[in-house]
């Protein structure tokens, strides 16, 4: 197994690719930490991987607030004992334009996709030095490798996560601490209706998506599994050369 012995702490666990994550990481023998603000869900994901057979448990937290940032830090070290991976993936998709947008569009952007990560990743930095290394693995975007004409703010917020990401690989590459972000295109979870719904030529969600297929080389969008064997493997030790890495998880969108 891929993952065995390792604790690993996911945030927005409970849909998606965090959902498709941890259940994949409790499968390679990881004792898996899953965060969400959404209780229902969390149970849900958290009951599905502990009935069948594997280690998990579920935080609650609403990642916009500094101190749960920490708390879940402290909550899986307490549980489990230590931590040895970090996927940061909560996000908001953001607002639309520039013109638009007011200080709390801003606000609740910059601070799922930015200001969490930072606190989330500050406090686990200690924690995997304890243990004597570890990987942290970052959710940017391919809007955070190229402009997204109708996600401004959440394209400016992704490109700053990807400068955190290199940032940290650099520092903490002393400390056995490898750090990566995966970039991934657009993918089949709740998150795509709201960028697909956004504004583009004023075409309607069905139309905006068929173009993006469109706009793709493989001429389709990803699955959340898709992106979370991309994560597995960059936060495991198959990926022990790799750090300061953004990796594009999208049909070959931002090779154009
Ligand atoms: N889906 C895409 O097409 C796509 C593409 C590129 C990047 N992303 C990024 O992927 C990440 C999540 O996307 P997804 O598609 O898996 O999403 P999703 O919509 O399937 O799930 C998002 C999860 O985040 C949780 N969440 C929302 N606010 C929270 C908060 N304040 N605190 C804790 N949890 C909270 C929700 O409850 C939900 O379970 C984000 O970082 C997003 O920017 C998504």
């Amino acid at each position: 197994m891929r993952l065995n012995n390792k604790i690993a702490l996911v945030t927005a666990a409970a849909s998606g690719m965090g959902r498709a994550g941890v259940t994949r990481f409790a499968k390679e023998g990881a004792q898996v930490v899953a965060v969400d603000v959404d209780q229902d869900k969390l149970t849900q994901v958290v009951s599905s991987i502990t009935d069948a057979g594997f280690d998990a448990i579920g935080i609650r937290a609403d990642l916009t607030d500094d101190a749960e940032c920490a708390r879940i830090v402290k909550d899986t070290v307490q549980h489990y004992g230590g931590l040895d991976l970090v996927w940061n993936h909560v996000g908001h998709p953001g607002y639309s334009r520039v013109e638009d947008l007011d200080g709390a569009d801003y606000e609740i952007t910059m601070d799922l996709n930015i200001r969490s990560v930072f606190r989330t990743t500050g406090a686990a930095i200690p924690e995997l030095q304890a243990r004597g290394g570890g990987s942290i693995l970052f959710t940017a975007s391919i809007a955070g490798l190229t402009g997204s004409p109708f996600s401004p703010v959440y394209s400016a917020a992704k490109w700053g996560v990807n400068g955190l990401m290199a940032s940290l690989a650099g520092r903490l590459a002393s400390d056995n601490i490898r750090v990566n972000s995966v970039c991934p295109g657009p993918i089949d979870t709740p998150m795509l209706n709201v960028f697909m719904a956004r504004p583009d030529q004023n075409a309607d969600r069905d139309t905006n998506l068929e173009m993006m297929k469109g706009n793709i080389p493989l001429k389709r969008v990803g699955t959340a599994d898709e992106v979370a064997n991309a994560a597995l493997f960059l936060l495991s030790d198959e990926a022990s050369y790799i750090t300061g890495v953004a990796l594009p998880v999208d049909g070959g969108y931002v090779s154009k």
